[in-house]
């Protein structure tokens, strides 16, 4: 056996492979080079979806020509104070990203150092090929063309141009909320995705995350040993198919750590369905000397001192917030039968049924404004109770739930729950016997989305016309709703169409969708159901007991909490200590 020295080349290519995986790594790489050279205004530009151009120019510091030379060698790099790797605080240190992303495509490089003459280089898969005098103002410009075109290896672990635009649109939307201070313009295919001016951060994330965080959101600041966590968070009402709303900075680092992705997790623990993804975008300063940035290729995973306290912090600061947010956002679920019963004592103390009424009430304002009148009414026990299992309607309790009496006991229906089954079964044997009634819309809505979400919507039309939703392209960022499943009644079209794009993402697009029309059906239906917080007359809520009887499944609602529950005679007498 010889051991040999591997060439240069090789070397690089091998260090790219993990530095570069598609067009969006090598997007960030460039991008965060501009801002560690002290822009003050990032322009991106790409070509199909960053495969066949990705370009950055910047108004940094610039290179003057043998710089230029010397960074595109490998382990040259301007940044390490004193090779202290240990205090890092720029996003690059290790001088790997351009000599590995020149490796393994066509790359130009014009830079100008203010006062100076600017100079161009190029480089094809790690061979320099040419250089020259270029016109530009002071600053750097680099593009990157036909990424992995001579690596068939990599080449076939990339995805269409949406895809990758995609996460290219992401790594800027991460990477600019990281620097709120400096200006980004993005470009896809000739067309302006993002024009954002320099501001502060709370503006930044608001700009860029849901709008609706406005009304939805819950605003962080807490400090602890040292350590400070701020930003803003969903309610746990307003959440997300798809874990793809979460941005979290380490000392202005966007990274994607599992550390922080649990303990975000943890702080919404048993408040949201384990299906669904909260939203956030939170930022955490930290002593350097707490933190190693230097444990991952694409740098976007840290390693913690004191991984616990990080842990403590974040699930506390955030757990705190949300409970002092309580009013507005949804109880925490109890769902797990037997119920716990409130004593009278307790009761009074803690007039715990009323917490559920002015916490939907919030969430019902998103959805369709009405008027609501609290109030927990009951009908008079009068008619002898006939032998339906789960009962007479005797009244509403905090618009949210039916207590029915039948022959055996006392039944509590989550109305919503419940309904929302019932669509969804009704959808069911609709689509087997045909298709499915669709109400078109006096006036079509327009709903404004991602151009990612817009597209995912747009492949899945078909099907989605099938159940009853008609969609349609309406320019880059919105879609036109002409009609909604009729089983639906009045519905928020832009939350369900919001909503089903996340889904679709979730599920891998429309060549699969097809066969998990379920799930899509589910979200649908989630959206067609009465709301909590909506009162009920009595024959409405008798219709829906009988209709509950009848329907297969109807036990459990669509993310598989119970729907009702039902206290027994003998529990009833056990509580008051007759048995
Ligand atoms: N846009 C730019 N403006 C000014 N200088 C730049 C720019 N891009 C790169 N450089 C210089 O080129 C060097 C090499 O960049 P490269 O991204 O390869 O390494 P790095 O940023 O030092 O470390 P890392 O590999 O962790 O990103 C940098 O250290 C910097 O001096
Ligand atoms: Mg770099």
């Amino acid at each position: 056996m010889s051991i040999r020295r591997l060439p240069p080349e090789l070397i690089n290519r091998i260090a790219a492979g993990e530095v570069v995986e598609r067009p969006a790594s090598a997007l960030k790489e460039l991008v965060e080079n501009s801002l560690d050279a002290g822009a003050r205004q990032v322009a991106v530009r790409l070509h199909a979806g960053g495969l066949e151009l990705v370009e950055v120019t910047d108004d940094g510091s610039g290179m003057a020509p043998d710089e230029m030379r010397l960074a595109l060698e490998r382990h040259a790099t301007s940044k390490l104070p004193e090779n202290a790797i240990d205090r890092v605080t720029s996003f690059g240190f290790r001088g790997e990203a351009l000599p590995s992303i020149a490796s393994v495509a066509r790359l130009t490089i014009e830079s100008r150092v203010r006062g100076a003459d600017g100079w161009r280089i190029e480089i094809d898969h790690g061979e320099p090929v040419g250089e020259g005098p270029a016109a530009l103002p002071p600053g750097t410009r680099i593009w990157v063309e036909g990424l992995f075109d001579k690596v068939p290896a990599r080449r076939k672990f990339l995805r269409s141009p949406r895809a990758e635009y995609a996460a290219c649109l992401d790594a800027v939307k991460r990477l600019a909320m990281a620097r709120s201070d400096v200006g980004f313009t993005l470009d896809h295919d000739g067309r302006r995705i993002l024009t954002l001016l320099p501001t502060d951060a709370p503006a930044r994330v608001a700009e860029l995350l849901s709008h609706e965080l406005d009304r939805h959101g819950v605003g962080i600041d807490c400090t602890r040993d040292g350590l400070r966590l701020t930003g803003v968070i969903g309610l746990p009402t307003f959440n997300r198919g798809m874990a793809d709303q979460q941005y979290l900075f380490v000392n202005s680092r966007p990274v994607k750590d599992r550390l922080l992705v649990g303990a975000l997790r943890a702080a919404y623990r048993d408040l949201i369905a384990r299906d669904r993804h909260p939203i956030a975008a939170l930022f955490l300063d930290v002593p350097l000397d707490e933190v190693d940035v230097n444990v991952h290729p694409a740098k976007t995973e840290v390693r913690f001192r004191d991984p616990s306290a990080v842990r403590g912090l974040i699930v506390g600061g955030l757990r705190h917030a949300l409970d002092d947010e309580s009013g507005r956002s949804a109880a925490r679920e109890q769902a797990a039968a037997p119920v716990m019963w409130t004593t009278s004592e307790s009761y009074q103390a803690q007039p715990t049924l009323a917490v559920g009424g002015s916490v939907v009430r919030e969430q019902q304002a998103a959805f369709e404004p009405m008027g609501f009148v609290p109030a927990a009414r009951a009908e008079p026990a009068i008619e002898p109770v006939p032998s339906y299992p789960l009962g007479v309607a005797r009244g509403q309790v905090a618009a949210t739930y039916i207590v029915a009496e039948a022959e055996d006991g006392l039944v509590i229906v989550d109305q919503h729950a419940a309904h929302e089954r019932l669509v969804l079964e009704r959808m069911r044997a609709a689509r087997e016997g045909g298709a499915i009634a669709r109400q078109a819309l006096l006036i079509p809505e327009v709903v404004e989305l991602d151009e990612p979400d817009c597209d995912r919507l747009e492949g899945a039309a078909a099907d989605l016309a099938d159940m009853g939703l008609e969609i349609e392209r309406f320019g880059p960022g919105s879609i036109l709703v002409r009609s909604v499943p009729a089983a639906l009644g009045k519905t928020n079209a832009a939350a369900l169409v919001a909503d089903l794009a996340a889904e679709i993402a979730e599920l891998g697009g429309p060549i699969s969708l097809r066969d998990k029309l379920d799930l899509v059906a589910a979200t649908i239906a989630c959206h067609g159901s009465v709301r909590a917080g909506r009162i009920l007359s009595v024959a409405e809520m008798n219709a829906l007991l009988r209709e509950m009887e009848v329907t297969p499944r109807s036990g459990q609602c669509n993310h598989g909490r119970p729907t009702w529950v039902k206290l027994g005679h003998g529990e009833i007498e056990k509580l008051f200590g007759r048995k």
